[in-house]
């Protein structure tokens, strides 16, 4: 798929703000600093569409881009940021649960894990509540420049074995990437591609 269009739409904190267009719409999510803001830059390959920063906690609100006038790509804050007040984690888990549970035009989440790190709690409790509330998902693991492609295959094989041992019966669909390289673009567009067309088969 060829990105023609990519616009910032809006931020908000709620989803009953969210833009009302009925069109498929893919949100990134993930632990602060894990690389959503700069995988959806990457993805559109516009510099500083989506804001990011060494920082975590830079991402702070619900943010809608509209990619060739008929889908969003969804930036959203991160979560398990240990420097963000009680107070704030509780008001961003609260509109994140919420705006998953309602958003009805979300076609698919992308959960995204920093492929050099072990399989870590709080990940796989948000990725079994997601399975609890049925909402599809895959699994986008980044910064894999960081690593060999020796120790890419060991992660990615020993974290789906995390997920097989302890919940799941099926490991997700997965996709290996790095922002800095613009690895696992094209998979992840054309897997979005093809989500799409169905959808617009299914509106005729
Ligand atoms: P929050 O908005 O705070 O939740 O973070 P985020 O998940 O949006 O992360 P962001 O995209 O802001 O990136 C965090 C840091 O990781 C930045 O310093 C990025 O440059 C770096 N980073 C992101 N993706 C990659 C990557 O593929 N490779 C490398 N080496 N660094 C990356
Ligand atoms: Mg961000």
């Amino acid at each position: 798929m060829k990105i023609k269009s990519a616009d910032f739409v809006m931020s908000n904190s709620s989803v009953a703000h969210c833009p009302s267009d009925p069109i498929p719409e893919y949100a990134f999510i993930g632990r602060s600093n894990v690389g959503k803001s700069s995988l959806i830059n990457m993805l559109t390959q516009r510099k500083s569409l989506a804001k990011t920063s060494g920082r975590p906690g830079k991402t702070q609100l619900i943010n809608h881009f509209k990619i060739n006038k008929n889908w969003f790509l969804v930036d959203l804050p991160g979560y398990g940021y240990a420097r963000v007040s009680k107070k704030d984690k509780k008001t961003f888990q609260k509109y994140i649960t919420e705006y998953f549970l309602k958003r009805s035009q979300l076609l698919s989440a992308f959960v995204l894990i920093d492929i050099r790190h072990e399989p870590q709690p709080i990940d796989l409790n948000f990725m079994a509540w997601m399975g609890e509330n049925q909402i599809p998902f895959s699994i986008i693991f980044t910064k894999a420049d960081k690593l060999k492609p020796k120790a890419i295959d060991r992660q990615v094989q020993a974290y789906l074995k995390t997920m097989t041992d302890d919940l799941w019966e099926e490991a997700p669909q997965y996709f290996v990437t790095s922002s800095l390289k613009a690895f696992g673009r094209d998979e992840i567009l054309s897997y979005i591609d093809g989500i799409n067309i169905e959808f617009y088969k299914q509106q005729l």
